[in-house]
Order: structure tokens, then sequence, then C-alpha cells
């Protein structure tokens, strides 16, 4: 009984945790934003970034000069303006990065890609951890609790631990959960 209690504990503090955790916003090129005067190293600007899911990539530019496309990796390396996967235009653009990976932008005006108006937004993949297309994966990823509860637990949870859930880390919190409550209730 005890330890449903500290299940149903667990849980509970891990619902906190994500409500705590919230995005950051990024402002490409910092002060100087989106453009082709001063030669901005954009890919320096991003490697000097830890982006997550969630985060807001904000992109303000003069929309009398620029623009800002979202293309594949190979329109970004070629600097191919023509079929992009979407263009933004408004001059204050924030765009919601919502899956890990690569993310690739570049302004549309002729030659400004070549001169160096692109830049590629990468979130990380962490170690371990399958890349989910699912809801869950754009939930940052709580602790796995099995190292977290003491005792008899810990030989049903690590078993889990090991395994890639289809769901993320949130389903397979649940699923250790779910065991813990099954085997003590
Ligand atoms: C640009 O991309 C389009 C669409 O993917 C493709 O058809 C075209 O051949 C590309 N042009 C160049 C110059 O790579
Ligand atoms: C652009 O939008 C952000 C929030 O989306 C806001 O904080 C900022 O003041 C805006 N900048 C301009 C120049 O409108």
């Amino acid at each position: 009984m005890a330890l449903v209690k500290r299940a149903v504990a667990l849980l509970t503090v891990m619902t906190l945790m994500l409500e705590v955790i919230h995005a950051a916003m990024y402002k490409v090129g910092d002060s100087a934003g989106w453009t082709t005067i001063g030669k901005i190293d954009y890919k320096q600007w991003s490697a000097t970034k830890t982006f997550q899911v969630g985060d807001i990539i904000l992109f303000e530019y003069n929309a009398q000069f620029h623009n800002v496309m979202r293309v594949t990796h190979a329109m970004y390396k070629a600097c191919n303006t023509s079929a992009p996967l979407a263009t933004y235009t408004t001059g204050n653009d924030s765009i919601n990065i919502k899956t890990r990976g690569h993310h690739f932008f570049f302004c549309g005006v002729p030659g400004h890609c070549q001169a160096g108006q692109k830049v590629d937004i990468n979130v990380l993949r962490r170690d371990g951890m399958a890349p989910t297309p699912s809801a869950a994966s754009s939930v940052p990823s709580p602790p796995v609790p099995s190292a977290k509860v003491p005792g008899p637990a810990q030989s049903n949870a690590m078993p889990l631990k090991a395994l890639k859930s289809p769901f993320g880390n949130i389903g397979l919190a649940m699923a250790v959960l779910a065991t813990l409550v099954i085997n003590f209730a």
C-alpha cells in the first residue's frame, strides 16, 4: 500500500515537473536579426545554442528586403528556392519547433542564401532515445522513474527501462508505474 502511495506521489511530481518546464525563445542572429548586412555567421550562432522541442525561433527582419523559407536539406545545401516547405513574410515570424532533428531555413530573396543568410536549427536527439513522431515526443522527457523507486520495485522496473517504448519516455514512465501498482496493490 505504501508503494502505491509512493507511485501516486511520483506521478504527481512528474506532472508538476512537466508544467514547470517551459520553452525558450531564440531570436536568430540575436540583436542583428535576420539580414545579409554584416556577414553574420548563422552557423556559428546556431552552434552555440541547445535547441529543444517546444522552443520558439524568432526571425526579425525588414520584410521589404527579406523573407524566411523552411526547406529540405537538399534545398538548403543548394540554396534552391523553387519549392519551399513553408514561407514566412511578416518581418517578425515566430516558428514553433515541434520535432527533433534539423530544421533548415534561408532567405528566399535571390542571392541572400548564397550570401550566407541561412540557418540550421538542430534539435539534438538524446542518447538511447528513439525519435518518436507522436505527441509524447513534444514534451520534454522526465527522468526515468525506476531509478528513484527503492526496494523490490527495482527488479521489476529495470527490464522496462531497457525497452524503447513506442510512446516515448512518458509512455515508458506510465508502464513502469502501472507495473508497480499491479504488483503491490
Ligand atoms: C530545385 O528543387 C526542385 C524541387 O525539388 C527541383 O525540381 C529542381 O531541380 C531544383 N533545382 C536545382 C537547380 O537544383
Ligand atoms: C516580434 O514578436 C515578438 C513575440 O512574438 C515580440 O516579443 C517582439 O516585440 C516583436 N518585435 C517586433 C519588432 O514587432
